[in-house]
């Protein structure tokens, strides 16, 4: 498209007989109606998006109808199973809700009291936060003011399914970065994929899908990748707080000094509350790049995000996580089950979690007999949802250029009692169909 632009004429030399910059080129006029017969359709980039998360609950529901139990073992989302916001949030909200205060827009980057409070946490300056509408829109903008379309982006394999459809709808290239056996990032690896089109690289600290918390070690390396190449680095820190027992967590905003670091999170899990839909963006070491700028613009177009919500979030910056501790037992508990379990069924393993929410098992020796799709982990996720109705989310959606593999992902969230059923249907499943 930029070869069709004009250069903008100066204003101050313009008349009314020179024509305006032209930002598209002229198209057929509609005078002779070149579209009369066909019907208004939505637009081709609505193909390059796709969530599967989402997407297999379709196929779930199908089965309740049918009158099939299910275990979802899917979703990342604490209220749906037996975990609750502290209620200092609750309170703050209800109360800036009934206060009758905050009816109006907020100010597009955030309430400034939060925004201060979250500077705060993040040992930043109040004008580097931007407050999002949950983090996954401050993902949408990050990747929207670094990349230009033919741009490339680094993310970990297997990773967070957003960041790859932003990229594809943003016409930037994603690129994956292999992780080794205990799903830590390999640094060499990491290293030769780098292009001179790369602007920056993703790192998923806690990880979902695999539950991995980085070393030290492994951040610096990528800290001191990103100075060398000059890229910015997005830190999704937003499982920082749900560590298991004796697990320790670095920032990356304290490990990489010479680059923007964009650090990401929100109430959606570290608070328990992804309903409140308040997450941020904090942008460290701008250095005049105009990132902070540029990212103002972002929140600028889109007004504002709830006010009261954002009320609630300074209670729940204001405080500390001690509320966490109970929930992260009854996790540690669950993960414990699941994972125990596994390790004795033939065909499954996985490498126990030491965060966030989910673990990612990787399943061998299995040959579907239904080929309801050509993917052999959907096949395998339809299978074990059919005859079971356990429902997972197949690897794939996380996890590129790996069609032969079959891994699913599946969520820490549900109570003992299911955790312990779950296992038995899945010793059931794979004894019946496990070749080898
Ligand atoms: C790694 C990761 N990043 C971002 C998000 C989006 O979170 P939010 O609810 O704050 O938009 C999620 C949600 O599951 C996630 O797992």
């Amino acid at each position: 498209m930029a070869q069709n632009l004009k250069a903008p004429a100066k204003r101050d030399s313009m008349t009314s007989n020179t024509p305006r910059p032209q930002k598209f080129p002229a198209g057929p006029s509609m005078a002779n109606n070149c579209r009369a017969g066909e019907r208004i359709a939505p637009s081709k980039i609505v193909d390059l998006v796709s969530y599967a998360i989402r997407d297999i609950v379709a196929a779930a529901e199908e089965e309740v109808k049918k009158g099939k139990q299910i275990d979802w073992l899917n979703i990342g989302d604490p209220s749906a199973y037996d975990f609750a916001p502290p209620r200092r949030i609750l309170e703050a909200a209800a109360e800036a809700l009934l206060s009758g205060k905050y009816t109006g827009y907020a100010p597009s980057g955030g309430d400034p009291e939060l925004r201060r409070v979250i500077a705060g946490v993040e040992g930043c300056g109040n004008n580097e936060v931007f407050v999002t509408s949950g983090l996954s829109e401050g993902i949408d903008m990050a990747l929207r003011i670094l990349l230009d379309a033919g741009d490339s982006v680094l993310f970990p394999n297997p990773t967070y399914p957003l960041y790859a459809t932003k990229a594809d709808v943003f016409g930037a290239e994603s690129i994956y970065y292999e992780c080794d056996e205990k799903w830590l990032p390999d640094i060499d690896r990491l290293r030769e994929s780098i292009k001179a089109s790369t602007k920056a690289i993703v790192v998923i600290n806690p990880n979902n899908p695999t539950g991995a918390v980085y070393p030290y070690s492994v951040l610096k390396e990528i800290a001191d990748l990103a100075a060398e190449f000059n890229l910015a680095i997005i830190a999704d820190e937003v499982y920082d707080h749900v560590l298991f027992e004796g697990v320790e967590m670095h920032k990356l905003k304290d490990i990489a000094k010479d680059v923007p670091v964009f650090s990401g999170n929100s109430l959606s899990k570290n608070f328990l509350y992804p309903g409140a839909r308040v997450g941020y963006m904090a942008i460290h070491n701008d250095d005049g790049r105009g990132f902070l700028n540029a990212f103002m613009k972002m929140c600028n177009q889109r007004l504002s995000i709830n006010w009261e919500l954002q009320r609630g979030a300074i209670a729940a910056y204001n405080g500390d996580y001690t509320f966490l501790k109970p929930s992260i037992e009854k996790l540690q508990r669950r993960s414990d089950i699941l994972c125990g379990k596994i390790a004795e069924i033939p065909g499954l393993s996985v490498v126990a979690p030491k965060g966030a929410l989910y673990t990612f098992v990787k399943v061998d020796g299995y040959e579907s007999d239904g080929k309801h799709d050509n993917r052999p982990d959907w096949n395998f996720t339809y299978d074990l949802l059919r005859t079971e109705g356990v429902l997972v989310v197949p690897g794939s959606a996380f996890y590129k250029n790996h069609p032969e593999e079959i891994y699913f992902r599946t969520t820490l969230l549900p109570d003992e009692m299911t955790m312990d059923r779950v296992v038995g249907k899945l010793e059931k499943f794979m004894k019946a169909r496990h070749q080898g």
